[in-house]
């Protein structure tokens, strides 16, 4: 069997970004961990938000978005600002922030917030299931971790992530000119999903995207403008004149 033939088989959660799908065999294969990379304002939230709702949506698959940088209601009312209507899959889409699972979790004390982000989701898994685990941000998880070995803790988060059995997206912040973490990240990842913002001339910006990593997946390289126009996002040509 040829390596495509293999990829062939391998199961997809499609991101839903028109057109981008198609440049990476049909989706994020099911079960990888992918990183979500750009600068602030690039769309990563909005990327992340949109797959998990698009799969409710269209899919019928339940989605649990941890959002750390921002709260609940501020990450809706962005989404619903730029067209998005959770509220219509509020049973399959669980958005939640970390006041919600301080409060629910009521375990503080000693366990690190890597930890008790696991406990968590393990309970929401086994509780009501889910299909996608968007976690947002991996920055703010690592500052509000206090690890004694980040590297080897973080190999240990990415292999829990595995071991749930859902395609799990992370948000990450990136700088110019650096990676994608500094501690691994990049290799520990089976996907990255790099937005960025384009200098186009001294007045215009463009949003970019590229899949810089997909394992499974004979995917493209390229880079493509990013489009986000009433609640929905797609892909089109590089156009810099
Ligand atoms: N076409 C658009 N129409 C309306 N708002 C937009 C559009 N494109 C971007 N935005 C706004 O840009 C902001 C940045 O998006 P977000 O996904 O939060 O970025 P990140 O998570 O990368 O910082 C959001 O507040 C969003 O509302
Ligand atoms: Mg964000």
């Amino acid at each position: 069997m040829t390596p495509l033939e293999t990829h062939a088989k391998v199961s997809r959660v499609r991101t839903f970004v028109d057109g981008l799908d198609e440049k990476m065999e049909g989706g994020i294969p099911r079960g990888n961990v992918v990183l979500l990379a750009g600068e602030p304002g690039s769309l990563k939230s909005t990327v992340a938000f949109h797959m998990a709702y698009q799969n409710a949506v269209k899919e019928n698959r339940r989605a649990l978005y941890v959002t750390m940088e921002q709260s609940r209601e501020s990450l809706l009312q962005n989404m619903e600002g730029v067209g998005m209507r959770p509220e219509a899959v509020a049973d399959k889409l669980s958005i939640v922030d970390i006041g919600h699972i301080r409060r629910s979790l009521n375990v503080l004390g000693t366990k690190s917030w890597l930890e008790i982000l696991k406990s968590f989701a393990q309970n929401v898994k086994e509780s009501q299931g889910y299909d996608i685990l968007v976690i947002d941000s991996l920055p703010v998880l690592e500052t509000l971790s206090t690890f004694d070995n980040p590297r080897n803790e973080l190999f240990h988060f990415f292999e829990w992530m595995r071991g749930l059995e859902v395609t799990s997206l992370l948000i990450t912040e990136t700088h110019p000119g650096e990676g994608y973490g500094e501690y691994g990240e990049d290799y520990l990842a089976d996907g990255i999903i790099h937005l960025m913002m384009s200098k186009v001339n001294e007045e215009t910006i463009q949003r970019r995207v590229r899949v810089v990593k997909m394992r499974s997946s004979n995917h493209s390289s390229n880079l493509f403008s990013l489009l986000l126009e009433k609640g929905s996002l797609r892909i089109a040509r590089v156009i810099t004149t």
